[in-house]
């Protein structure tokens, strides 16, 4: 293994910067590639068959340029919709992200938790799974809040977002049956964790948020013991889009180690 081969991190978007903040944190000297996937943002909206595509088809390519170590999926709508299909087509290992429904489910004191994701992540079986295995004897509530993804990325572009259009795309939870019995809130969208502050403005002081970017990294640490990491150049964040609109998120890049920015 070549020490200065990349983990590459891959979302449609910056929701990924909150899995990376993470991997910093448990790897700091692992060299990094954020790939986004700019050009197909929002991923939310989209068929189940147009996500997987673009998925595998964007990993396939990069993972035969970049000769990553590790890809981590940094996406719970890619991941839930396509981690299959990407690790059956792929040998470099893949980390997935996916709703983290089994720590909420023991977190939770009045047994109601919520559920908020994008409306594609919402529908899939693999949440099916994870609600049948983990939250039995519990009520899980669930809300597709996909216009919470252009406000995620209008804050990290530096843009003032407002807490009323936070708490209007995050109503939909409260407002079901049993909503109010409601004490954590699992963010199943890695652009969530961007808004937290204004997501507990919306929901409440007291409301209990999870995410699994915690468990990401350390499951990346896991499958890269032992390896040496060596940077033989700044980290960059490649986009698939344009590289001028991508460069007014130079300013966020730089605050995770994201120095260069390149067009993929
Ligand atoms: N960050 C993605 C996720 O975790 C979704 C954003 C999008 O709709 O593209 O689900």
């Amino acid at each position: 293994m070549n020490s200065s081969s990349p983990i590459l991190l891959f979302d449609s978007g910056v929701g990924g910067l909150t899995v990376l903040g993470e991997v910093r944190a448990a790897l700091p000297q692992a060299p990094v590639i954020y790939a986004a996937d700019m050009a197909g943002l929002p991923y939310g909206t989209k068929s189940e068959a147009e996500v997987a595509a673009r998925v595998a088809g964007l990993l396939g390519r990069m993972a035969e340029r970049y000769q990553p170590r590790l890809i981590c999926i940094a996406c719970n709508t890619a991941s839930t919709i396509a981690l299959g299909m990407v690790r059956e087509v792929l040998e470099t290992p893949i980390v997935g992200t996916v709703p983290a429904i089994k720590p909420a489910a023991a977190l939770t004191e009045t047994g109601v938790f919520g559920l908020l994701g994008t409306e594609a992540t919402m529908r899939q079986k693999y949440v099916d799974d994870l609600e049948h295995a983990f939250a039995v004897g519990k009520r899980l509530l669930r809300h597709g809040a996909n216009d919470l993804v252009p406000l995620a990325e209008a804050k990290l572009r530096g843009e003032r977002v407002s807490i009323d259009a936070v708490a209007e795309a995050a109503k939909g939870l409260v407002l079901q049956e049993h909503g109010r019995e409601m004490d954590t809130i699992v963010l199943a969208c890695t652009h969530f964790p961007l808004l937290e502050d204004e997501l507990r403005e919306a929901y409440g002081a007291d409301m209990r948020f999870v995410h699994g970017a915690e468990g990401i990294a350390r499951r990346i640490a896991s499958l890269t013991e032992g390896q040496d990491f060596e940077r033989s150049g700044p980290d960059r964040a490649i986009t698939t889009g344009e590289l001028e609109d991508f460069e007014r998120l130079a300013p966020a890049f730089a605050r995770y180690g994201l120095d260069r920015l390149e067009k993929f």
